[in-house]
């Protein structure tokens, strides 16, 4: 009896004090594990008297029962204290830490306006590859041979002669038309190379947006409708159109396209240098010699086409000062736009 007063005041001031789990873990094996003290007292019945037999297995019962109950509460305590540790330590209410949204480069935001606003007057994407064919490239469109735009001086042509980096995307209209019959009606964007000297406004790649409408009885007219549409929905309802004369080998004839600067609306300012017009585009009536180089008949069928260059728009409209600025991938800059 003496030894069991020994043992359960042992036991539970053991596991009163017992800070952790790991301690009360080892306090369950001393006292109650197979080999720990309070079974081991169990195995003393065999040499206790028949007429007390009784009387001790109920008293190391009660025992067992006592140094369990108090086992099973301090286990609950250190939990509860553990979990109450952990929401303090986590404070829920603390902002997060804000990693930054991506944003499209200002050139994929001005070809998805762009080709958005063309296919709602019923024109569908085309796409060429970025090495062309010279045939493609130059000679479907009409450029004579000693053009000065074959030069290798401005173009970056492959080992084989008859292959070079596409210097616009005027080739995309050579390849619809030898693969589709009128009519037809396409916005072409895509990367171009040149061989240019890196500086604040020129890059030795860059992109365009082609635009070819091709049918019967289309007419000038219908070019500059289309384009004054796309003006007004890509730089405000009030942007005016000009055509300059000009020359492009594939069209005749063929024009120059201003916006009135949205900026200062016409009137003059920095951004259109004073003259209240931004050069957006070159534009014509697609000559005939190129109907004829792609197997149209230029007596049943007329068309207009259009490029333009997207960094210079890109450059307008947001204001960048150099066109590197948009190739050096500093997010901390793309992500103004
Ligand atoms: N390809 C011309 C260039 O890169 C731009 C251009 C002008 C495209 C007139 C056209 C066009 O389709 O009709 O300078």
């Amino acid at each position: 009896m003496e030894q069991m007063d020994t043992i359960k005041s042992a036991a539970l001031a053991a596991i009163e004090a017992a800070a952790d789990q790991e301690t009360l873990a080892a306090i369950r094996t001393q006292y109650l594990g197979r080999k720990g003290s309070i079974p081991d007292l169990m195995k003393q019945l065999r040499t206790i008297p028949p007429e007390q037999k009784r009387a001790f297995g109920q008293q190391v019962n009660e025992l067992k029962d006592a140094v369990e109950a108090a086992w099973t509460a301090r286990a609950e305590a250190l939990e509860a204290a553990r979990d109450g540790a952990t929401a303090a330590a986590f404070d829920v209410t603390l902002p997060g830490e804000w990693r930054g949204g991506g944003s499209l480069h200002p050139i994929t935001q001005l070809t998805d306006r762009a080709v958005e606003i063309f296919q709602t007057l019923g024109f569908t994407v085309a796409d060429g590859p970025d090495i062309e064919t010279v045939f493609n490239n130059f000679d479907a469109l009409n450029h004579p041979p000693g053009h000065p735009a074959r030069d290798v001086k401005d173009t970056f042509y492959l080992d084989d002669p008859n292959l070079l980096l596409r210097t616009h995307t005027s080739p995309v209209q050579v390849r619809y038309m030898l693969s589709h019959p009128p009519p037809i009606r396409i916005i072409a964007p895509g990367r171009c190379y040149r061989r240019d000297t890196p500086d604040a406004t020129h890059s030795a790649n860059f992109h365009q947006i082609e635009g070819l409408y091709v049918g019967r009885n289309v007419s000038m007219a219908d070019l500059k409708g289309d384009l004054s549409h796309f003006a007004r929905e890509a730089m405000g309802p009030d942007t005016r159109v000009r055509f300059r004369p000009h020359f492009f080998p594939f069209t005749e004839p063929s024009v120059e396209v201003d916006f009135s600067c949205h900026v200062c609306g016409g009137k003059g300012c920095r951004v259109c240098k004073q003259s209240g017009w931004i050069e957006i585009a070159g534009a014509g009536m697609v000559d005939p010699n190129v109907f004829t180089a792609v197997g149209y008949d230029p007596d049943e069928v007329t068309g207009y086409a259009f490029g333009m260059g997207i960094e210079r728009i890109a450059m307008i409209l947001f204001g960048i000062s150099d066109i590197r600025h948009l190739y050096e991938n500093d997010v901390r800059y793309l992500a103004q736009f």
